[in-house]
């Protein structure tokens, strides 16, 4: 268990900056808002303060954390780039992408932050907070999602709170999330590059600039992931409390719905993701609607949420992801899952 602490609460201005980044400084765990979803930071050097991640979160300490920088420079000290990444690094950061690459020996990047595997998942983010955090540190800023080990991403200042109040020394209040769902992983160290995790950049998109993007199972892969080399990867995640069933077409009695465009029929209890269909909107909205809808189900004795269908071509592929691990059977304790 870990000492209760006063979570500071600090404004998005010059003052909540300089005090978030002493915070840091001192080996702290402050949580900032990124265009995805709002991460818990830790200076990415310095051990003892990465392990407070794991211990904040619940998080199982095989789970790689993703580094964060303010530019692609900077980011060169700690990873190999090779001609791809480069590319993808100059069409899409700052951005939703995160890549994996090979670590550099000379990396001073904490063991731990990247589970001991020799690569490093990294990422520029798009927010300028985040990225005014990581200069005013100077160093790499490692940060999983602001929540609780297996529950849903935070996309708000309230989300984190919610979770992870009286466990973290600081939050920057950066206001909500505009993408609202996690990077997109991809794995550069092997012969072909890899979707690990759909997310913000899609893979149309990626495409567009690379080329053919492997994903689905992938034996090796799938071996890899057995053996949690990337939990994300696990299938049940983004658990709200109550059980999720996709591709509605009716609504039961005892469920909540969550809908895309106009809402099934007879539902009372509704998050509507976009009601015009705009897959942008729905995943800005995804993670706030799973955290209502549970809220209120519960409150009023419904037992389900239902789930009307989302298209997975562009952001649909990664809303759909969340959504299909959200109603994935849940047969690992929470304390296994990132
Ligand atoms: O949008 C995001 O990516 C947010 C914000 C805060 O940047 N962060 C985030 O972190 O979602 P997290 O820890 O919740 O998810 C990181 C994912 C996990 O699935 C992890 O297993 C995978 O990235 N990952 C990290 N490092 C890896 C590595 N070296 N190899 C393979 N997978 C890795
Ligand atoms: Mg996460």
């Amino acid at each position: 268990m870990i000492s209760p602490l006063k979570t500071e609460r600090l404004p998005a201005g010059a003052a909540g900056l300089s005090r978030a980044a002493a915070i840091l400084q001192a080996g702290g765990l402050v949580s900032f808002g990124t265009e995805t979803v709002y991460g818990l930071g830790a200076d990415a050097t310095n051990a003892r303060a990465v392990a407070r991640i794991f211990e904040a979160k619940g998080r199982p300490h095989f789970n790689p954390l993703i580094c964060h920088y303010s530019d692609a420079d900077m980011a060169k000290r700690d990873v190999q780039m090779s001609e791809m990444a480069q590319r993808l690094a100059e069409r899409f950061w700052p951005g939703a992408l995160s890549l994996v690459l090979p670590r550099l020996i000379t990396s001073k990047i904490a063991t731990l932050a990247g589970a001991g595997l020799e690569t490093l998942a990294i990422r520029v983010p798009a927010h300028a907070g985040a990225r005014a955090l990581i200069e005013a540190l100077s160093r790499p800023i490692a940060a999983p999602s602001a929540n609780r080990s297996g529950r849903i991403s935070p996309t708000s200042a309230a989300h984190v709170l919610a979770d992870l109040d009286g466990r973290i020394e600081a939050i920057i209040d950066h206001g909500p999330c505009p993408v609202g769902i996690e990077s997109t992983v991809l794995d550069l160290t092997g012969d072909r590059p890899f979707l690990l995790r759909p997310g913000g950049v899609t893979i149309e998109e990626l495409e567009a600039v690379i080329g053919p993007v492997a994903r689905g199972i992938d034996p090796a892969r799938a071996e890899a992931a057995r053996r949690l080399r990337s939990p994300g990867l696990l299938v049940s995640h983004y658990a709200p409390a109550l059980p999720v069933r996709l591709n509605a077409t009716s609504i039961g009695a005892d469920e909540a719905l969550l809908a895309f465009g106009p809402p099934l029929p007879g539902a009372d209890i509704v998050f509507n993701l976009s009601p015009a269909s705009d897959l942008p909107e729905a995943a800005a909205r995804l993670f706030d609607g799973l955290h209502e809808l549970d809220r209120r189900a519960a409150l009023q004795g419904r037992r389900q949420i239902a789930v009307m269908p989302i298209p997975t071509s562009g952001l649909g592929l990664a809303i759909t992801d969340r959504l299909t691990r959200a109603a994935a059977p849940r047969p690992m304790a929470p304390h296994q899952l990132d």
